[in-house]
């Protein structure tokens, strides 16, 4: 530190080396300043004028320094979390009018990715979790905390597949930050998962974040529920929950006590989907675009508070495996269906019910302004409303959500009587507690504004008290008030008044009223800005205590949200009530895609059937040409038994669901290509891990599988997966199989459970018309000349590749769909290489070839016959 070093600077370079990983805020006045390598960081990120406090030093020895005003300071702490850096904020902790000297300043709170509070920070209809990763042999424990609604959820596993639960986990809460145990800090594996595919922001935690009987002091400190009767392993969640809180306590340094709940769950309870299914079957966002608009949540979603739209998303991203609790959902969505005229009304109903959680977090926190406490007031006051609307239902989830809604009738009251329907912005500037709330309010602000009629009240007194008529009480900057007398009456005044000055004609004096009168009103401006805070944050504190009572009641009033949301988009769908037990079915009559259906512009959806089961109908092995619809009829089959679980209607006329505990899909190298996992390598880790985890209880979804590498090895590959999954003593479980390998369709009949459906499609002349239409039994034909003309490839080029394929076919070489299997089971390879030029036409993309490659191709085909 250079010896001309202000005492500010000292300050500033002491908390800046106490948090040495975090960009510090200083403030200064109306600004925060950031400093040095903060500076220049802050500079560029977020587009800063680069200044210096010592203009007048040589340039290498300024100090570089760029600040954002103090009321703006929001935005800029939001660009930089968003980027996933630390802000720490040091405020003053004194009035630099009144500090001697050097004022008192203090870091009040890090702002952190994971720990953001701000409305205006983060999104409505989602969380924002921070989590926490024990790694400590054997087991691997996770704890998830979103501050801003302040729920608390943990688990553990045990086992050799732990870390791939832990990943699935990760995967389904997208946590913003972790907080890592050294172990888990030093797996470049889950670094690398975290940051890459969650965009999470990883803190290292020290071991003793993470020791055990710390943490468990703190968590008994802090949760008031869920610590008892946890399972062996769930030792390694609490320790993950110690850390968590932990960097809670010295990041955010305020009350936490919105955090009450320790939700510990297991496995069993919710179905677990790894990050390849929920993005293949495009649950919350698309897989290309990422977006929502196009996913399964864009189509259910017809939420209408911040926490219905919360609890959608973790509904949807966790599907339930007991058919209890989602036949009571289902029966509330169908006890709401039937009535589209009371479902409005409480959807209207809920359009106006504020965000109830995040806003009473804020209060616990602190954060809390006026127009909070209102908003909270206001979102109350539509729930006695709202019970009303639900009590014609009978379902037993409604009857219990409509008693567990409380609309806290005391509290609104004070809160109504307490403040102004709109406040001001600020709480530190008055003019929001409502006249005949507290006498000492009252009586402020009308001093402040009848001062002009105590004058006068004081001005007629004193004419009366000394009889001297032209007597006045005036005003200005130098004396204050007076009282002015003139000159011919001098003899009349009083001792008790005080000379304060002499004019020509006058005199002007005060006395003690007066001067009192003086400073009751020009105090009352300050006082009654003091006396209003005091009585917001004592509102406030009120308010906070009871946090549980209002988590409560936003908890239920979410899911009477999301059953009305499903109740809505079933009545306008056409959506049925499923039937899901235990059983072995999966019956599902003239289902569609819930989002296909949706963005089809030019045509009908066309609805197709799925009868399977864990005997005859176990594998269904689909082919059909390009285009004509398998990947779709596979997905909205996985999605339709996923919306049953969530407790969803379906879009089908009937469906018959036996709950399935987990659905697998693997796509196909080249549909995969946008997520730059195009590789084989890529394809095959995932079948291994499906294979691996898979049970004879849950749904596979297999789109090409083995498309990624040649001819023989993939279909031996596919063939090899079918057997697989077919096989009872092994997997035995529901598969659907799309794939381009018409040699496959010989399994019917070879291995029991397989069967054949392929997607109709009719040749017209020249032309194909897709029926879009599931029918037993293998395709006829491939079309894949057919479709490249549909999709532009040049008449010529077409016009050869069918002279080619009739040369083929009339050399003998087997027609694709017709390859007989040999009788020791084994694919024959011979049948299969007869048609290399046919299966090079098969496997060329037509749609990035050029002209010239196509004629190149062409030429290079013909030199092989
Ligand atoms: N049942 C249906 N009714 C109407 N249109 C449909 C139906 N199924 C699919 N489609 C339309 O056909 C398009 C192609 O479907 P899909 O991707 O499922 O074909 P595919 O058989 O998997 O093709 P490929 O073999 O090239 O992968 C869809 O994007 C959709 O627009
Ligand atoms: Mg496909």
């Amino acid at each position: 530190m250079p010896a001309d070093t202000t005492p500010m600077m000292k300050q500033y370079l002491q908390m800046k080396a106490e948090h040495p990983d975090c960009i510090l805020m200083f403030r200064l006045g109306d600004f925060y300043e950031m400093f040095l390598e903060d500076a220049k960081l802050a500079s560029r990120e977020l587009d800063l004028t680069l200044t210096t406090r010592d203009r007048n030093k040589p340039e290498g020895e300024r100090t570089p320094m760029c600040g954002v005003p103090y009321h703006s300071v929001e935005s800029y702490i939001a660009r930089l979390i968003s980027k996933g850096y630390k802000v720490a904020i040091c405020e003053q902790m004194e009035d630099p009018a009144l500090a001697k000297g050097l004022v008192d300043r203090d870091i009040i709170r890090i702002v952190t990715p994971g720990t953001v509070i701000e409305s205006s920070m983060l999104e409505e209809g989602r969380n924002n979790f921070l989590c926490s990763i024990c790694l400590q042999e054997p087991a691997v424990g996770v704890c998830f905390c979103d501050i801003s609604t302040g729920e608390v959820s943990a688990t553990a596993f045990a086992g050799k597949d732990a870390m791939e639960h832990l990943w699935n986990e990760l995967g389904r809460y997208a946590p913003r930050e972790a907080v890592l145990s050294p172990a888990a800090a030093e797996d470049p594996e889950l670094r690398a998962f975290l940051r890459d595919r969650l965009d999470c922001r990883c803190e290292p935690g020290a071991e003793d974040r993470f020791e055990r009987s710390a943490a468990w002091a703190l968590c008994r400190k802090q949760f008031r529920t869920g610590l008892e009767g946890l399972p062996e392993q769930g030792e390694a969640a609490v320790r993950a929950a110690g850390a968590l809180l932990d960097y809670l306590y010295t990041t955010q340094k305020t009350d936490l006590s919105h955090l009450t709940a320790f939700q510990y769950y297991t496995s069993g309870q919710y179905m677990e989907l790894d990050l390849t299914a929920r993005r293949n079957l495009e649950l919350t966002e698309t897989m290309r675009a990422k977006e929502k608009k196009g996913s399964l949540l864009w189509v259910l979603d017809k939420t209408k508070t911040a926490m219905g739209g919360r609890l959608i998303r973790s509904w949807m991203e966790r599907p339930l495996l007991s058919p209890v609790p989602i036949n009571k959902r289902l029966e509330a969505v169908a006890d709401l269906t039937g009535s589209a005229i009371a479902r409005d009304e409480i959807a209207a109903c809920l359009r106006e019910v504020t965000d109830l959680e995040r806003l009473i977090s804020r209060v616990v926190y602190g954060t809390a302004g006026a127009r909070d406490l209102v908003a909270l007031a206001g979102g109350l006051g539509r729930l006695p409303r709202l019970r009303e609307l639900l009590s014609p239902f009978r379902s037993s989830l409604l009857c219990g959500l409509r008693q567990a809604i409380d609309d806290l009738a005391d509290l609104r009251e004070l809160i109504g009587r307490a403040l102004v329907e709109e406040p001001p912005f600020s709480v530190r500037e008055g003019g929001f507690i409502k006249a005949g709330y507290d006498q000492d309010v009252d009586y402020l602000r009308d001093v402040m504004t009848n001062g002009k009629s105590m004058v006068a009240a004081i001005e007629a007194s004193e004419r009366d008290k000394t009889g001297i008529k032209s007597l006045k009480v005036g005003y200005n900057k130098v004396f204050g008030y007076y009282i002015e007398v003139s000159r011919a009456n001098y003899d009349l005044v009083p001792d008790t008044y005080i000379r304060k000055q002499t004019l020509v004609n006058c005199e002007r004096f005060i006395t003690q009223e007066l001067k009192d009168m003086e400073h009751t009103i020009l105090s009352a401006q300050d006082k009654i800005v003091a006396l209003e805070y005091e009585l917001f944050c004592a509102l406030r504190e009120q308010t906070a205590a009871r946090v549980g009572e209002i988590q409560a009641t936003a908890a239920a009033v979410a899911q009477v949200d999301v059953l009305t949301s499903f109740a809505a988009v079933a009545a306008a769908g056409g959506y049925c009530m499923p039937t899901v037990d235990l059983s072995d079915k999966l019956d599902i009559v003239e289902g569609r895609h819930p989002v296909v259906e949706k963005v089809l512009k030019n045509a009908l959806f066309v609805p197709n059937d799925v009868h399977m089961d864990s005997g005859e109908n176990l594998v269904a092995v689909i082919t059909g040409p390009n285009m004509a619809g398998k990947s779709t009829y596979m997905r909205q089959t996985a999605l339709i038994v996923l919306m049953a679980q969530m407790g969803s209607f379906v879009p089908a006329k009937s469906a018959h669901i036996g709950i399935v505990d987990r659905v697998f899909t693997r796509v196909g190298a080249s549909d995969d290509l946008a997520a730059g996992q195009s590789t084989f390598m890529v394809e095959m880790t995932e079948v291994a891990e499906l294979l691996k985890n898979a049970t004879a209880k849950s749904l596979l979804i297999l789109d090409e599988i083995g498309r990624g590498t040649s001819t023989y090895d993939g279909m031996s590959i596919a063939r090899a997966v079918v057997e697989y999954c077919a096989d009872k003593r092994r997997l035995g479980c529901k598969t659907l199989f799309a794939t381009h390998y018409h040699e496959l369709t010989c399994l019917e009949g070879q291995i029991p459970g397989v069967k054949n459906y392929n997607i109709a499609a009719k040749k017209r002349k020249d032309d194909i018309i897709f029926l879009r239409k599931i029918v037993r039994g293998p395709a006829d034909q491939s079309y894949g000349i057919e479709v490249a003309g549909l999709a532009g490839v040049p008449g010529r080029v077409i016009e050869r590749a069918r002279d080619i394929l009739a040369e083929l076919e009339a050399q003998g070489a087997p027609a694709p769909a017709a390859a007989p299997a040999r009788a020791d089971d084994q694919i024959s390879l011979t049948d299969l290489g007869a048609n290399e030029v046919a299966e090079r036409l098969r496997r060329v993309d037509v749609n990035t070839l050029t002209p010239i490659e196509a004629m190149n191709l062409l030429y290079e085909l013909k030199q092989k016959l």
